[in-house]
């Protein structure tokens, strides 16, 4: 007998590399979440082929139709996704600022992963702030969302050195294939009841806060 799959929403605007690493995951008969729909704020979006292309639902609400009226774009969102059964909304590159109500209304059934050690570096531009904060260490954070942007309780986080020579692109490029590991991982954690928020803090059934440990400091 297998038990059922938590149904998985994800939000993408854009590249949709995070959206393909839960693709492959989800691919696996052991993982224990599966993805109902993929809705895309841009209709351009490259995620939206990697979804068709693995058969997956997508749709797509385009804040553009929405002028000035942000509730309605969210409620339209928020209808899609319900019609979809999903149970957790992942935000995976997903670039519009929620607002409180639908925040609210997902309260710890909406995760999102950011590219930075939270609480350094919210916002954009993290990998560039890093380099000249002058920071050894960087890495991606999983949080579940409050309104607050890049808040919340965090479900998992990745480190990775930062190395001599390192512009921008070298960095992000570290860091996000430690996202694409550690996004399905901490799906995975939730998926399987193993974690819970409590207050501000998410407590980890069995085991480590850390995903990716730290890959051999250069000296
Ligand atoms: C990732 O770096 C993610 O952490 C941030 O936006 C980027 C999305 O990349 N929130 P992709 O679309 O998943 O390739």
């Amino acid at each position: 007998m297998t038990s059922a799959k938590l149904k998985l929403g994800v939000l993408i605007s854009g590249r949709g590399s995070n959206l393909q690493a839960l693709i492959d995951a989800c691919a696996a008969p052991d993982f224990p979440a599966e993805i109902a729909l993929v809705l895309s704020n841009k209709a351009d979006a490259y995620g939206l082929e990697r979804a068709a292309a693995a058969g997956i639902p997508t749709t797509v609400v385009s804040h553009r139709d929405f002028p000035g009226d942000k509730p309605a774009f969210e409620a339209a969102m928020d209808a899609r996704l319900r019609e979809a059964g999903v149970e957790l909304v992942c935000l995976a590159g997903f670039m519009r600022i929620l607002s409180e109500w639908f925040v609210e209304s997902w309260r710890d059934r909406l995760i999102n992963i950011h590219p930075s050690l939270l609480p350094s570096f919210k916002g954009l531009d993290t990998h560039a702030r890093a380099l000249a904060t002058g920071v050894r260490f960087h890495g991606c954070t999983v949080h579940f969302v409050r309104p607050a942007m890049d808040d919340g309780p965090i479900v998992a986080q990745a480190a990775v050195p930062v190395l001599p020579g390192d512009d921008a692109d070298a960095l992000a490029g570290r860091v996000l294939e430690s996202e694409h590991r550690l996004y399905p991982h901490a799906v995975r954690l939730i998926a399987e009841g193993r974690a819970r928020v409590d207050g501000d803090l998410v407590r980890i059934e069995g085991g480590g806060l850390v995903l990716d440990s730290v890959v051999n400091p250069p000296f």
